[in-house]
């Protein structure tokens, strides 16, 4: 019998409904087409994709924000959007997300401190001491510093106040995290550090990523398996980056050759 995944999804199709000015019936259209993928325990799914391809739309259906109108999103083998309450708050502490603007996703006025400890105190009863402990060891982890516990997110660059958005998300020991252009906004050298921390916590947490990106360098360096998505279709997924390499489809070489092109040292594979 074949092993649990994960995160199954099954068939999901989805699409914004919205409503034409001066006409009475809703025009929708499908952003999400029959998506079918799953992701298994301690590895991570890059999941490519040109702008508009529907990749954030399936990041906030697999992190149960918007409710697909087909199919199905198993996270440990049961359905999100028709779990009891429970359950919900099971995989709600389970399953946690970083997003690429690290400013947004902070409230200014809250310090390091209290927007690493939200989800402490959402979930575990501890006392203060208990929690100082946790949240110095989460900034830790992330390569900040117990100096940075009552700093306002103004106060960091963007890489860092990422690392805060990160130790967030790891707080809680999550097992799935949905990294949704993460390091897109930052710039090579930081992305690779963040990159190279999100690989470590990986392997000492044992974490599952599903790591959304336009970036295949990016997803390259921290995918175990990668998917394509375009027009809302997955169009094609891989093993391995020999795979994504040799494929024939139209819209992956498109994907390969800007790349390719990027490298002086490459620009003559392109041909
Ligand atoms: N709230 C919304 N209402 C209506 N349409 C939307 C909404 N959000 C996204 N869309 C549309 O859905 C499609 C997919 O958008 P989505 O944000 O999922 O793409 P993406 O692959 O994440 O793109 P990017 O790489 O630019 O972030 C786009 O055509 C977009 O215009
Ligand atoms: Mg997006």
């Amino acid at each position: 019998m074949k092993r649990m995944s994960l995160l199954q999804v099954t068939e999901v199709s989805y699409s914004y409904n919205f409503k034409m000015p001066l006409k009475s019936k809703n025009r929708s259209e499908n952003v999400l087409q029959d998506i079918s993928f799953s992701i298994e325990e301690g590895s991570c799914l890059g999941l490519l994709g040109t702008s508009g391809a529907g990749k954030s739309t399936l990041g906030k259906v697999i992190l149960g924000i918007q409710r697909p109108q087909q199919g199905q999103v198993l996270f440990q083998g049961h359905d999100i959007y028709n779990a009891d309450k429970m359950t919900k708050r099971k995989w709600r502490r389970n399953l946690q997300a970083v997003f690429q603007d690290s400013y947004s996703s902070v409230n200014p006025r809250m310090t390091a401190e209290s927007i690493i400890s939200e989800p402490l105190e959402n979930y575990e009863k501890l006392t203060l001491t208990e929690k100082r402990k946790a949240v110095i060891f989460l900034l830790e982890r992330v390569g900040l510093s117990e100096k940075d516990l009552k700093k306002y997110p103004h106060q960091f660059s963007g890489g860092q106040l990422q690392r805060i958005n990160i130790a967030r998300a790891i707080a809680l020991k999550p097992m799935l995290i949905v990294l949704d252009e993460s390091v897109s906004s930052l710039d090579r050298v930081t992305q690779s550090l963040i990159l190279e921390l999100l690989n470590e916590l990986k392997a000492d947490f044992g974490l599952s990523y599903l790591f959304i990106t336009h970036d295949i360098k990016a997803a390259f360096s921290i995918s175990d398996h990668l998917g394509v998505l375009e027009k809302g279709e997955l169009i094609e997924c891989y093993d391995s980056k020999a795979q994504f390499f040799e494929s024939k489809h139209p819209a992956v070489k498109r994907m390969r050759d800007s790349i390719l092109a990027e490298h002086p040292r490459h620009r003559s594979l392109t041909v």
